[in-house]
Order: C-alpha cells, then sequence, then structure tokens
C-alpha cells in the first residue's frame, strides 16, 4: 500500500483533547524504559522532544532522568496548551521547557545529548527533514531514540488494527490511528532514509506488529 499522508498538526482542540485523554501510559512508560535500556550510562543533559504533544513522554523522562532537563517541541497550540498544564501539574515547570514551532523552523539556542521524537515521522511530509534536523541538533555522542508506527500492507491491515487495540477509544481517536497507520513508513523506508542522511549507524527495531524504532549515539 501507498503511504497516504495525514495532516501535519494535530492543531484542532478536540482532537488534541482526545489524544491527551487516552491512556498511552504504558507505551510512553516503555519509550523512557527502552531509551534507559539502550543507554544505560547516559544520566542527564538537554534532551529534545520533537513534537512532544501533550507533555507526557517529557514528564515520565524527568521522573526517570531527574538530571534531564528538556526542551518539547510541538508547533500546535492546543497540545501545547494541554503539555503545559500537565507539566506544571508535575511541578516540573522549570526542568520542561515547551516551544510551539515546527520543528523544520526551530532555532535552538543549544545542541541536544539526547534527541527523542515518538510518533512525530509519520505526520511529517517529507521525512528527511526530521532526520537531518536531528543530525544538526544533536550533539557528538548524542543518544538517539525515535518510534513510530510501521504502515501495514493494505487498508484492511490498518483496519484490524484499530479494531484490535483501539476498539474501546473515542472516535476521533480510532480515526486519527486508522490515518497515522496509512501515512507511517516501513521498515525499509525508514532504513533507506537513515541511509540518505548517512545515520545507518543508528539500528532499526520493529519491536511489535505496529512499530518500529530507531536507536543508538550520534558520531
Ligand atoms: C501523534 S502526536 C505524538 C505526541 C507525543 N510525542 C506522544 O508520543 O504522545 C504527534 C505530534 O507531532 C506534532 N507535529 C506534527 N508535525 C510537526 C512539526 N513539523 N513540528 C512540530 N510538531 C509537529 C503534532 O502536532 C502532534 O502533537
Amino acid at each position: 500500500m501507498e503511504r497516504v499522508l495525514e495532516p501535519e498538526l494535530m492543531d484542532d482542540v478536540a482532537q488534541a483533547r482526545a489524544y491527551a485523554r487516552a491512556d498511552f501510559a504504558e507505551e510512553n512508560q516503555g519509550f523512557v524504559d527502552r531509551f534507559r535500556e539502550y543507554f544505560p550510562d547516559w544520566t542527564g543533559g538537554h534532551v529534545l522532544d520533537l513534537g512532544c504533544g501533550p507533555g507526557d513522554i517529557p514528564i515520565r523522562f524527568l521522573r526517570a532522568f531527574p538530571g534531564a532537563r528538556v526542551t518539547g517541541v510541538d508547533a500546535s497550540r492546543p497540545m501545547l496548551d494541554l503539555a503545559a498544564e500537565a507539566v506544571a501539574e508535575a511541578g516540573l515547570a522549570d526542568n520542561i521547557t515547551l516551544c510551539c514551532e515546527r520543528f523544520q523552523t526551530l532555532a535552538l539556542p543549544e545542541q541536544a545529548d539526547a534527541v527523542l521524537s515518538n510518533s512525530l515521522l509519520h505526520h511529517v511530509p517529507n521525512p528527511l527533514q526530521l532526520w537531518f534536523h536531528i543530525k544538526q541538533w544533536a550533539k557528538p555522542g548524542a543518544c538517539i531514540l525515535v518510534m513510530d508506527l510501521l504502515r501495514p500492507e493494505s487498508p484492511e491491515a490498518a483496519q484490524a488494527l484499530v479494531d484490535h487495540y483501539a476498539s474501546d477509544e473515542a472516535p476521533i481517536l480510532k480515526r486519527d490511528f486508522y490515518n497515522s497507520l496509512l501515512a507511517a513508513f516501513t521498515e525499509d523506508e525508514v532504513a533507506a532514509q537513515l541511509a540518505e542522511l548517512n545515520l545507518s549507524r543508528l539500528l532499526i527495531d520493529v519491536p511489535d506488529d505496529r512499530h518500529w524504532v530507531v536507536g543508538g549515539v550520534i558520531p
């Protein structure tokens, strides 16, 4: 199945609220646990979370790594408003800076010791832009962890994943999950993107039936 683009930003208020209300605890904590597993010696520094959405991953990351400072970037104002509320509620406003900006036009005052991104790449029309900017913002030796959905082989296979994993979710969330699966990349496409940007030292893993993960250290 060919990739079908979905809107880049999740900037509809109802859509952002539905996403923030959904229970991604296992997936998001799994992302943070995977970072520790991949990079057991990493203890702290400046972390960039691209497409941070409602802020759950930065909050979980800071609880796991109190020596970190996170810059969360998302160009959706409704998402960042929800992130700001969650960060304040978690008492982490001094450690998490939120930037409402497209990563393609972001100017960062400081490079990063770690770059994270979960579920952003499938939103981006030109995926090479994300890898290019990760490379630009990562310090030499920085740890990279990027995860996203895998595109299934057919619309029917995508619908089967929605039915299996999101049957109890709000209709808006089911719609977004389906559209995101159609907009996602295959493992081979991600490998080709990394090769094109000379990032083949980062390794790809497919941990389950609907995700890929790229991790490694920037030389
Ligand atoms: C599916 S959400 C993932 C949120 C979060 N990373 C998580 O795992 O909970 C993707 C987010 O990326 C944001 N986004 C999409 N394109 C972007 C861009 N070019 N620059 C910044 N944010 C972007 C969307 O607005 C949305 O909030």
